[in-house]
């Protein structure tokens, strides 16, 4: 198969783990006889820094002309620490969220036997818990009508059917090929979008009896998390309530520097970890690189690439079995690697395969 990759690398440790998993991806299409170009392009904090825009026009055109986006993270501490700035490096990630219609955001929730105990909760609760949250990507909040004024702002929660429909198929795609249980985490009890999301659910789920179709409030949903994390297959929920679920979702797992994504819709394809950018890991060579490199596997999962992914996925378990392993997750008094290290390990292990 021929792949023209977008690389957008952005900021604090992006470019770090991208060099990680270019090399990954690089090394499963060699050994698989896939013809891979790479274009890298400018955004976030960097693109504001060279061009004055967090996506600009030719990224946005690489993007389009490519077949798949490998993305990292992008943010920088001086925009965070100053409400007042007119461009913020996070606007760059929406818009190209925006702009190639990507809906729908696939957030896997998994565990390593090896890593359990790197999770805050109990080792039985944890073990084997793996679930999808599938999280809409270019509505709500994050996308309504705002303002911005000194002294009233607001942003608003808005939904359409169609996309409400739209993002609850794919759910329900996930689903038919994993465990066929469908929650749709949502907040009808208060808010008149969430009231949407359920009343288009209840009448889709006529369409998918071989599904089980279940209700739970975001609040509800999230303690459960934590409770019985074993209870969820697919959860469907809107922007807003999957970017905060997910970021719990990574204490089951153990780290953030551990759950890939995907980025789905009308237009090319994002691949990108879950994590931001990190900036007090920057140049340390200490930030982990498997988000990455997992998100490469489902890169390739994408285009119908079974092995290549399943490969990936391998190697990346089995750099956690031999404790090659990054600061934040190796065991006490075990040796410390290197974003580097840890990605040439791999990349070996591929070879060798
Ligand atoms: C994520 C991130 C982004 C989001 C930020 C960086 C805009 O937290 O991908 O989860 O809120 O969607
Ligand atoms: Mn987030």
């Amino acid at each position: 198969m021929k792949l023209k990759i977008a690389v957008l690398a952005g900021d604090g440790i992006g470019p770090e783990i991208m060099e990680q998993g270019v090399a990954v991806l690089s090394a499963v299409a060699q050994k698989y006889g896939h013809e891979v170009s790479y274009k890298e392009a400018l955004c976030g904090a960097h693109a504001i820094d060279e061009v004055g825009d967090p996506f600009p026009e030719e990224t946005f055109r690489t993007c389009q002309e490519a077949d798949a986006v490998l993305f990292a993270s992008v943010g920088d501490p001086k925009f965070d620490n100053d409400p007042t700035a007119k461009v913020r490096p996070e606007q760059g990630l929406l818009a190209m969220r925006k702009r190639l219609g990507l809906y729908a955001n696939i957030r896997p929730v998994e565990t390593f036997d090896c890593l359990v105990h790197k999770s805050p909760l109990k080792d039985e609760l944890v073990r084997g818990a793996d679930f999808i949250c599938i999280r809409e990507l270019t509505g709500g909040m994050y996308f309504g009508e705002k303002k911005e004024g000194t002294d009233e702002a607001y942003d608003t929660n808005r939904y359409t059917r169609p996309e409400v429909e739209r993002i609850l198929r794919v759910g329900y795609q996930y689903a038919r090929q994993r465990r066929h249980h469908l929650t749709v985490v949502d907040k009808a009890n208060v808010l008149a979008s969430s009231r949407l999301w359920r009343k288009v659910a209840q009448e889709m789920m006529t369409e998918y009896p071989d599904v089980q179709t279940d209700f739970m409030y975001v609040d509800n949903a999230a303690m459960r998390m934590i409770q019985e994390p074993r209870f969820f297959d697919i959860m469907v929920t809107e922007n807003t309530f999957g970017d905060i679920l997910t970021d719990e979702g990574s204490c089951i797992t153990g780290s953030m520097g551990l759950l890939p994504s995907a980025s789905t819709g009308s237009s090319t394809p994002v691949f990108e970890p879950i994590h931001g950018s990190w900036p007090q890991g920057k140049g340390l060579n200490i930030a982990n690189p498997l988000a990455q490199i997992l998100s490469v596997a489902m890169l390739f999962e994408y285009f119908g690439l079974k092995d290549e992914g399943s490969l990936i996925r391998k190697a990346v378990k089995a750099s956690l079995d031999a404790n090659v392993r990054t600061p934040e997750i190796q065991v006490e008094g075990g040796q410390k690697y290197g974003t580097r290290e840890v990605g040439a390990w791999i990349v070996d292990y591929i070879k060798n395969k």
